[in-house]
């Protein structure tokens, strides 16, 4: 990764068209399901980001022959019983979703395989997916639970009824992945709803995926079968040029084809509820995901908040990835904002609430830590120096805190950003006025 730095001054308004790259965690679930259905699917719109391009990277290796034709990523998918093993290690960069979902195919399999990755992924929690794949026979050696992970994989895995210690997609999916190479039937009970993508992508394959009150399972018999798929601009991508837009008077920014998945469009409700002017248009239904068009227009409206919003619970799980940038957010709100109940935060790319807080501060504003969470009061920001931390959420919140601030603001290591948004820092110069 580069590590170039970024300036941003003050902006009076945002203006134009803003094309989002297609949704990582969906393009994560197409690149890997597409691998073992049986057929060709065509993607388009798959994800340009790198974290992305590790999961068709990892893919490639096991044996998956991945094209690209008219700009569109084609799978030749094997089925489930045609990955090959690897000559080497299988190096998942960045990406959380890459390792974790893709150790629940590897648990399946009649091979040992290695998944590698950088420093940031070296460092985040892998015991919660070992422990269930475990259960379930396979052997996964790490250290002290976290990568590099070594999987010896099992034919048949052993189904197994799951409760999972936090509220993660990505367990989820790791675990009804491994569910197809099981023999019988696999189920996850969440703890608290988690985006559904997953469930959603494999129906579109054609497996049978029961749902009933947080119990989600699917059967070691499901074949899938190869289907064209388009992928929607990426939501928690939307909400960076939403919070921008909304922030500065004057804006006028449309979003065209934007995932408004139920289970991911909680940031957009909870904008609109603070105030800000966010129109939701010509929802449709693409490849089970709800796809729409958004409109923001700046200034906060009469409804904006004037006492602190506090923001726990259930609501953390479907904005986990939109709270950097909701922090942002709260140094405009009259009352601020406090969350909570968001420790899994300390687990991300970075420590999110480590490097949110540690960077408001550098811009002057008020702000207080908590173990699951942080308070931020309304303030002036000023221009500063940022640390990204290589921690693509980071580099691309304070891009737009530093559009809100006097003076000018300094990103140091802005080209994380293309871990999920390659070409951010062109597509705001190109609204920015
Ligand atoms: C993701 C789930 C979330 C999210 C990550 C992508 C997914 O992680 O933070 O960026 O695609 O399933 P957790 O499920 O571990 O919270």
């Amino acid at each position: 990764m580069g590590t170039a730095n970024r300036k941003i001054s003050r902006a009076k308004r945002l203006n134009g068209i803003v094309r989002l790259p297609g949704d990582k965690s969906i393009s994560h679930r197409a690149g890997m399901l597409a691998s073992i259905a049986v057929g060709e699917t065509r993607i388009e719109n798959y994800a340009a980001s790198t974290d992305c391009a590790s999961t068709l990277e990892c893919m490639a290796a096991l044996g998956v022959e991945i094209t690209r034709r008219d700009g569109n990523v084609v799978i030749h998918g094997v089925g489930k019983n045609g990955l090959r093993r690897p000559t080497g290690a299988l190096d998942c960069g960045n990406s959380g979703t890459t390792m974790r979902l893709l150790s629940g195919i590897l648990a399946g399999q009649p091979f040992k395989t290695t998944l590698i990755g950088d420093e940031s992924l070296q460092k985040r929690p892998m015991k919660r997916i070992i422990a269930p794949l475990t259960q379930m026979g396979a052997t996964v050696s790490s250290t002290d639970g976290r990568a590099p992970l070594a999987i010896a994989g099992q034919r048949p895995l052993k189904a197994i009824e799951y409760h999972p210690p936090v509220a993660s997609a990505q367990i989820k999916s790791c675990l009804l992945f491994a569910g197809l190479f099981a023999d019988g039937e696999t189920a996850v009970f969440e703890p608290i709803a988690t985006r559904d993508h997953t469930e959603r992508m494999l129906r579109w394959f054609g497996v049978d995926v029961t749902a009933d009150n947080g119990r989600i399972s699917v059967t070691g018999d499901a074949i899938l079968t190869a289907r064209d798929i388009v992928i929607p601009g990426d939501v928690s991508a939307a909400a960076f040029f939403a919070i921008a837009a909304a922030c500065l008077e004057g804006s006028v920014v449309t979003m065209p084809r934007v995932g408004v998945n139920q289970s991911r469009r909680a940031i957009l409700n909870i904008l609109q509820s603070l105030g800000a002017r966010i129109e939701v248009s010509t929802i449709s239904k693409v490849c089970n995901e709800s796809v729409a068009d958004i409109r923001v227009v700046g200034g906060l409206g009469s409804n904006a908040a004037r006492t602190t919003t506090v923001i726990r619970g259930e609501t953390i799980a479907k904005i986990i990835d939109e709270i950097p940038i909701l922090a942002v957010f709260g140094t405009q709100l009259e009352g601020g904002i406090e969350i909570r109940d968001a420790a899994e935060l300390r687990v991300k790319e970075s420590d999110r609430i480590a490097t949110v807080v540690e960077n408001l501060k550098r811009m002057g504003a008020e702000v207080t830590e908590f173990n699951d969470g942080l308070r931020v009061q309304r303030s002036e920001l000023q221009g500063a120096v940022i640390d990204s931390h290589g921690d693509h959420r980071i580099a691309m919140a304070f891009a737009v805190a530093g559009l809100l601030a006097s003076g000018e603001t300094e990103i140091v290591d802005a080209e994380c950003a293309a871990v999920s948004f390659p070409g951010f820092f062109e597509t705001l110069e190109s609204v920015v006025q």
